[in-house]
């Protein structure tokens, strides 16, 4: 309220609330694309690591959530342990993160990506992802992936169940771990798996946290974080979710 208006006035200033925050946001980050480097914004590097990735689609995230790894990308710079992306679909936000590690930390950190590469498998759907269907996200496969991901060699890639790959993977610690299946289980399973597993500073960055397509993925946030302490909470207008550990 400025100092002339009395309290019940209307407003005279143009109600600048987002009436739609997706436009908000991706309008905001647009703004930025000529700047130069800038602290806090989405600079040149960024758009020539994204555009390409976008362009092509390789990935189904848009700039405002790729924008979220660039910020957590450089956060975890000094925080030891590797990164990991669940849901890769045809490998775009894989190779996003993994170039940014490249662009911002002066270098590679290993990597694991997992996806079944034949779309949701039909065991992992329950009652919480009635929108989702078996086979969903199948137009990709692991060698078009493992070929699209090869300028980075420190990634692993594992096909098959994520839960079930998880079994076998070595002990590591996390700096960053992306989980984008749109599914409950492998979400809560992923939670339970990395969560522990994540180094103080770390984070976790939980895709489709508030869309409503995917119900199973906040409720396994919900039931997660009521049981799991030491983490910060964000949430993001991206509609990802970020865990911070403390
Ligand atoms: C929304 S897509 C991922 C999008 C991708 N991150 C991108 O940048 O476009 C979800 C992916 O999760 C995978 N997925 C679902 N359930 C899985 C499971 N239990 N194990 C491994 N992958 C799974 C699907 O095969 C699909 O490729």
């Amino acid at each position: 309220m400025s100092e002339t208006e009395e309290p019940g006035d209307e407003p005279r200033h143009k109600d600048r609330r987002p009436r739609d925050p997706d436009l908000w946001i991706h309008g905001s980050i647009k703004k930025h694309r000529h700047t130069d480097a800038l602290h806090f914004r989405p600079d040149n590097d960024f758009f020539r690591l994204a555009d390409p990735i976008v362009r092509s689609q390789r990935t189904l995230l848009g700039y405002d959530r790729l924008y979220v790894f660039w910020q957590a990308v450089r956060n975890v710079s000094d925080v030891p342990g590797s990164a990991a992306e669940i849901g890769s679909y045809r490998g775009g936000s894989a190779y996003f993160i993994a170039g940014a590690f490249v662009r911002r930390t002066g270098g590679e950190v290993p990597m694991h990506v997992f996806d079944t590469f034949e779309g949701h498998p039909q065991e992992a759907i329950g009652e919480r992802d009635r929108f989702q269907e078996a086979g969903q996200f199948s137009a990709t496969s692991y060698e078009d992936v493992r070929a699209y991901l090869s300028p980075f060699p420190s990634i692993r890639i594992h096909k098959g169940p994520v839960s079930a790959s998880l079994a076998h993977l070595e002990e590591a610690a996390y700096r960053l771990v992306h989980i984008d299946t749109d599914l409950y289980e492998p979400t809560i399973d992923c939670l339970e798996y990395f969560g522990r597993r994540l180094s103080p500073g770390g984070v976790v960055v939980l895709d489709d946290y508030s869309s409503t397509k995917c119900p199973g993925v906040p409720q396994a946030a919900f039931e997660y974080l009521e049981r799991a302490n030491g983490f910060q909470v964000w949430d993001m207008r991206s509609g990802q979710l970020m865990l911070v550990k403390r």
